[in-house]
């Protein structure tokens, strides 16, 4: 079945150490080297297989049966494992049909419009507390994350969290980052320490009891609606209907774990994903001032809305252009469920799949001057019409929220740039961590200053 696939040449246990050391530098030394993919031996265990050819990222994740998710265990287990982020097969099938209409049409143009008010509200909040002053300083990174909690809170379980309990998230969060340092522990579960950080379980604790509290409350005001009323079509609201349902059954757990997986994934990567566009936006002035006079133009003097979208273009492209250089998920991990075939090669059984964007949406293969931030690039090219790009990954598991973060991420970048320059320190993105998804190694700290 198939060929071996290439190994790099240096010993495992070498390769082991630079992989948990540098997880960047040692992938991109693995894209430069191979064309298609790498198998790196690791003592005693199945093979990390690294894919660097974007034809067969995308062939693996058509096929979720033989590419399987990697089993969480250790701390992971502790968040959510049934949610649609880590569960598959019959399940999966079931709660993404389930939740898919809260994805779609109206819930789209109602998730751009609490983007506009909460990101207005925002605006008027550095505005009160610049007062008289020049600018003031915040940690970039809090500040999206309390931004687009509050969006994920409101849009998918209907009841906004508020600024206090978003702030608490964002620490929660924090918490969890650091027990998911990556390493090879992340992919190849048996590695995973049985330790849990008495902070981690308190973090996880506080995101499960949460996710309770807002069940708990959605029951009781659907309850008190009549039949007749209008039915909201958020997400947790369907989950609680399709309880009803004769053919759907729900574990235990089912619907909080829903929830708790639904307030990590459906703010993290958005919020990483806004502060790493400001950042770049902050070291290439002129394409700020490009983003401020279309959203000038666009949006003026209004509240941002869903209607603004479609013609905030350019900020569109420039978010598309950071999710290449920066993509929030930095790669997608699988694990090899037999003996499969992938392309010519052959993946043992057991082999954890690693699918980096991170290196392949920088390779000079597929970008030219793969390392320039250049919103232009994209002018006569759509995303979807290049392979090598897949911030929201492909196949069947591939983001649920993609359109609410293309169209949310417009609104709020513009209508920031429209009233601030937002300011970093130009090495702000040298200090970057992997996790499961790509997190700053510290505070984004940012001078806010409004725009003349
Ligand atoms: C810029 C923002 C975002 C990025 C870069 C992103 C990226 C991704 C990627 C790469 C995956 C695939 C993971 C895998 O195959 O293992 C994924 C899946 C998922 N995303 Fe997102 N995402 C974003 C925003 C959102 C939002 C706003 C939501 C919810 C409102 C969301 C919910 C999910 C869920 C539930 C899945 C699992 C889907 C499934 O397996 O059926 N994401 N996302």
């Amino acid at each position: 079945m198939g060929r071996e696939l290439p190994n790099p040449p240096q010993s495992g246990l070498l390769n082991a150490v630079r992989f948990g050391d540098d997880t960047f530098r040692f992938i991109e030394a693995m894209q430069g080297r191979f064309e298609d993919a790498a198998a790196v031996p690791i003592p005693g265990r199945a093979p990390l297989v690294i894919v660097t050819n974007p034809e067969l990222v995308h062939d693996a994740l058509s096929r979720p049966a033989e590419f399987s998710r990697v089993p969480a265990s250790g701390p992971a287990a502790l968040i959510a494992t049934q949610g649609l982020v880590q569960s598959e097969g019959d399940l999966w099938s079931q709660q993404r049909s389930i939740m898919g209409p809260a994805f779609m049409g109206p819930q789209v143009r109602a998730y751009a419009n609490t983007v506009g008010r909460r990101v207005e509200t925002l605006v008027d909040e550095w505005s009160t507390a610049i007062g008289e002053g020049d600018s003031i300083t915040r940690n970039l990174h809090g500040e999206m994350t309390a931004l687009t909690v509050r969006v994920a809170s409101e849009i998918l379980l209907g009841e906004d969290i508020g600024r206090e309990r978003a702030e608490q998230f964002h620490s929660w969060m924090q918490v969890a980052g650091d027990e998911f340092e990556f390493s090879l522990d992340a992919v190849t579960p048996e590695w995973v320490p049985t330790r849990t950080d008495p902070e981690f379980k308190r973090a996880a604790e506080g995101i499960l009891g949460l996710a309770e509290e807002l069940i708990e409350r959605r029951r009781a005001d659907l309850a008190e609606r009549g039949p007749d009323d209008d039915q909201p079509r958020d997400m947790l609201s369907l989950l609680i209907k399709a309880e009803r349902d004769p053919d759907v059954e729900y574990p235990d757990n089912q619907i909080r774990d829903e929830v708790a997986t639904f307030l990590i994934a459906g703010h993290e990567t958005t919020a990483l994903s806004l502060t790493y566009t400001q950042c770049l936006l902050s070291k290439h002035p002129e394409v700020r001032q490009q983003v401020r006079e279309e959203a000038n133009q666009v949006i003026g003097e209004s509240t941002p809305q869903y209607d603004h979208v479609s013609d905030l273009e350019y900020t569109g492209r420039v978010f598309q252009e950071a999710l290449r250089l920066y993509p929030a998920a930095w790669a997608v991990f699988r694990q090899a469920s037999a003996d499969v075939r992938l392309g010519e090669y052959r993946v043992p059984e057991g082999a954890a799949v690693i699918m980096p964007q991170w290196s392949i949406q920088r390779d000079g293969r597929y970008f030219d001057s793969p390392e320039q931030f250049d919103p232009d690039r994209w002018l006569d090219r759509s995303a979807q019409s290049v392979p090598a790009y897949f911030p929201f990954s492909s196949g069947p598991h591939a983001c649920i929220g993609r359109q609410f973060s293309i169209t949310g991420a417009r609104l709020a970048l513009a209508t920031i740039v429209q009233s601030f320059d937002v300011d970093v320190e130009r090495s702000a993105l040298n200090d970057l961590r992997a996790t499961p998804t790509l997190r700053p190694g510290g505070p984004i700290e940012s001078t806010i200053t409004p725009v003349e």
